[in-house]
């Protein structure tokens, strides 16, 4: 008989962690397993914009457990989520069974650390992408998560490979598909019902949606003006929508750009919107122009043309299979693309394995077979 007290814990630290961590939390619940889920919030995003509305949209209990990690350099971050999950681990009643952690933030990585020194299980979920770009600190944090878990569970067919490559032995190794396609698919009717293009005057595929927050597009002032630049020329073509992470809006403001981009009567910004806001402008936008991880595969998930803006991807399936092309530094070759999506000439997509909606139910029988 299992101790029904010793919980698996589930942790969640960053906004892209919140729709990955919510249709598990939904399937463990369905599937009723003989043990305690215990949610832990590390901090890491405290804003009511890039998390306290995610938990409302996407249903999820409110954490049982929160660390209020709160921002600070990497290794100020990364150490106090680890110094302070540590401590929650060691004062549990019970001894956790396992710990789940998902994507590559730094809560992620903190988190893995913390457990397996303890000698506490613990299960990667989106386990062996690789960008192969090690400035990315995300790279940095797949790459020691990974190499510290006991269970990898991977999104795509790449990170089987890439785990193969690193010497992973094939049994830690267990391909279930995409639980953040689990979420769009579940939202993607209210999502809609919102309407939120159209209570902005816009009409589907009359706008451009993008994102931007990685450092190397928006820390370096002459490479954010030259994205404002785009922006502006798409923006004389079709509309563009540009909801901000709080790092960009601080870096807009600080480089003299902000100004430009609000005077723009064809650039719609907006702080950092819901889940439910942003995956409804998604559905409905000619094209999207990033620099997310998550947003690479939403996009392919809608069938919507995706323009990243980066050299290289973690998420290869999206470009092989999907809707998305790396367009890189080059501006010149990432409007070539907007045209051709905006005359209609690019064609690109496809399904990708695993991305069905039922990634959640594969990683909760993985689980209940390791921990059960
Ligand atoms: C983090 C993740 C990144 C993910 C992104 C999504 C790491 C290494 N990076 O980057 O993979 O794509 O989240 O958003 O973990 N801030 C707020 N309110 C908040 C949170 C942050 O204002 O609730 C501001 C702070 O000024 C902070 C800055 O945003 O310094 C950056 O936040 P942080 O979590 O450190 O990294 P992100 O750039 O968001």
């Amino acid at each position: 008989m299992s101790d029904v007290s010793s919980p698996v814990v589930f942790v969640a630290g960053a906004r892209p962690n919140f729709m990955k961590v919510a249709p598990m939390l939904r399937a463990m619940t369905a599937a009723a397993p003989p043990f305690e889920r215990v949610l832990v919030h590390t901090g890491q995003h405290y804003d009511a914009a890039m998390s306290d509305v995610f938990f409302r949209e996407l249903g999820m209990p409110s954490p049982d457990v929160h660390l209020n990690a709160g921002s600070g350099s990497h290794g100020a971050q990364t150490a106090k989520v680890l110094a302070s999950f540590e401590e929650y681990l060691l004062g549990c009643a019970a001894r956790p069974r396992g710990v789940v952690v998902v994507g590559d933030v730094n809560s992620t990585m903190a988190c893995a650390l913390a457990a397996v020194k303890l000698s506490i299980p613990v299960a990667h979920v989106e386990a062996g992408l690789r960008s192969f770009d090690r400035t990315m600190p995300e790279e940095i944090n797949r790459l020691v998560t990974d190499a510290i878990c006991d269970l990898l569970l991977t999104s795509e067919r790449a990170g089987d490979a890439n785990l193969a490559r690193e010497g992973i032995p094939a049994e830690r190794v267990r391909f279930v598909g995409n639980v953040m396609i689990d979420t769009l698919m579940h939202q993607l009717p209210a999502a809609k019902a919102l309407g939120v293009a159209a209570s902005m005057g816009l009409a589907p595929q009359g706008y451009a949606l993008v994102t931007l927050h990685r450092p190397s597009n928006v820390d370096e002032p002459v490479r954010l003006a030259a994205l404002v630049g785009l922006l502006e020329k798409v923006a004389a073509r079709r509309a563009v929508v540009f909801p901000t992470h709080p790092r960009t809006r601080e870096r807009l403001e600080r480089f003299g750009l902000l100004e430009r981009l609000r005077s723009n009567g064809a650039i719609h910004l907006r702080d950092a919107l819901g889940y439910r806001e942003n995956l409804g402008l998604m559905a409905d936008a000619a094209l999207v122009l990033t620099d997310s991880g998550g947003i690479q595969e939403e996009t392919t998930a809608l069938g919507v043309p995706c323009l990243t803006l980066r050299s290289n991807t973690e998420r290869p399936a999206t470009v092989t299979d999907g809707t998305n092309t790396l367009v890189g530094d080059d501006l010149d070759a990432a409007w070539a693309r907007v045209l051709e999506v905006l005359e209609g000439r690019y064609k690109k997509g496809a399904t990708v394995e695993g991305w069905d909606g039922h990634a959640a139910e594969r990683v909760t029988r993985v689980l209940l077979d390791a921990w059960g």
